[in-house]
C-alpha cells in the first residue's frame, strides 16, 4: 500500500518533468544523446541516465545542461555524451524494485561503460543519473569490473533515490568519486520515494557538479 502511494506521487510529479526543452536552459545538447555509441572516441566521455518519464535517453533537465557545462570547460569535440536509453525505459513502477531499478536498465549501463572502457582506451569516464537514473548509475557502477571502476573519474548523482540506502555514494566504489545532489526538501532523498517540491530543482546545482567532475577528471590526469 505505502508502495502504491508513493508510484501514485511519483506518476503524478514527475509528469511535469519532461515539458521543458533543453535549449529553453541554455544547452544546446538535445534529449536523445549517442556520441559515445555512434561518433569517434574523444578525451573525456560522460554517461547519463535520466530521471523517471523523461524524454529521450538523456532527458531535458539536468543531463543536456550538464552535458553542455563539461563541452563548455573542454571543448565541445573532446566531450562524449552518451544516454542510458533501452531496454533502460525510466518508468515509475521500476523505482520499488529493491536496487531502485531494473537489471535490464543497470546492465545497459553497464555496457555503455565497459564499452568507453574498451573502445576508448584513452578516455577519462564519468557518469551522472537523476532520480531514477541516479540508482541505475549506482547499480551499475558497483557491478564493474576493478578495471572499468577505475577508468571512471566521477559520477554525479542528482535527487539520488537511492540517498539513503547507500548514504549518497556508490558501494564498492571509492567514496571520494561520488556525489550527491539532494535538496533537503526532496522526498525521494529520505529513502520513501516521494516526490516533493525539493525533487524538481537540481538545475541550479549543475554548475557545482560540472566543477565537481571537472575536479575529479584533473585528479584522474587531463
Ligand atoms: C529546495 O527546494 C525548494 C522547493 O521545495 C526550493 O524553494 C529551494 O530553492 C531548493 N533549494 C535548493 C538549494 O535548490
Amino acid at each position: 500500500m505505502k508502495f502504491t502511494a508513493a508510484i501514485a506521487l511519483l506518476a503524478g510529479s514527475a509528469a511535469a518533468l519532461p515539458t521543458v526543452e533543453p535549449r529553453q536552459l541554455g544547452s544546446s545538447v538535445g534529449s536523445t544523446v549517442n556520441e559515445l555509441s555512434n561518433g569517434a572516441c574523444r578525451d573525456i566521455t560522460f554517461i547519463f541516465a535520466r530521471g523517471s518519464t523523461e524524454i529521450g535517453n538523456f532527458g531535458s533537465t539536468v543531463g543536456p545542461p550538464t552535458c553542455s557545462g563539461l563541452k563548455r570547460a573542454y571543448g565541445n569535440d573532446k566531450v562524449a555524451c552518451q544516454g542510458v536509453g533501452s531496454p533502460y525505459t525510466a518508468s515509475v513502477g521500476t523505482n520499488v524494485l529493491p536496487e531502485g531499478t531494473n537489471s535490464a536498465a543497470y546492465g545497459e549501463a553497464e555496457r555503455l561503460f565497459n564499452l568507453a572502457a574498451t573502445k576508448c582506451p584513452n578516455t577519462i569516464i564519468v557518469g551522472g543519473g537523476y532520480s531514477q537514473g541516479a540508482a541505475v548509475m549506482v547499480a551499475s557502477v558497483r557491478r564493474l569490473s576493478d578495471d572499468v571502476k577505475s577508468r571512471i573519474a566521477g559520477v554525479v548523482l542528482y535527487g539520488n533515490t537511492r540517498n539513503a540506502q547507500e548514504g549518497g555514494k556508490i558501494p564498492s566504489f571509492p567514496a571520494e568519486k561520488a556525489k550527491t545532489y539532494c535538496n533537503i526538501s526532496d522526498g525521494v532523498c529520505g529513502g520513501g520515494l516521494v516526490v516533493t517540491a525539493g525533487h524538481l530543482t537540481y538545475q541550479v546545482d549543475v554548475p557545482d557538479a560540472v566543477k565537481f567532475l571537472q575536479q575529479r577528471i584533473s585528479a584522474a590526469g587531463n
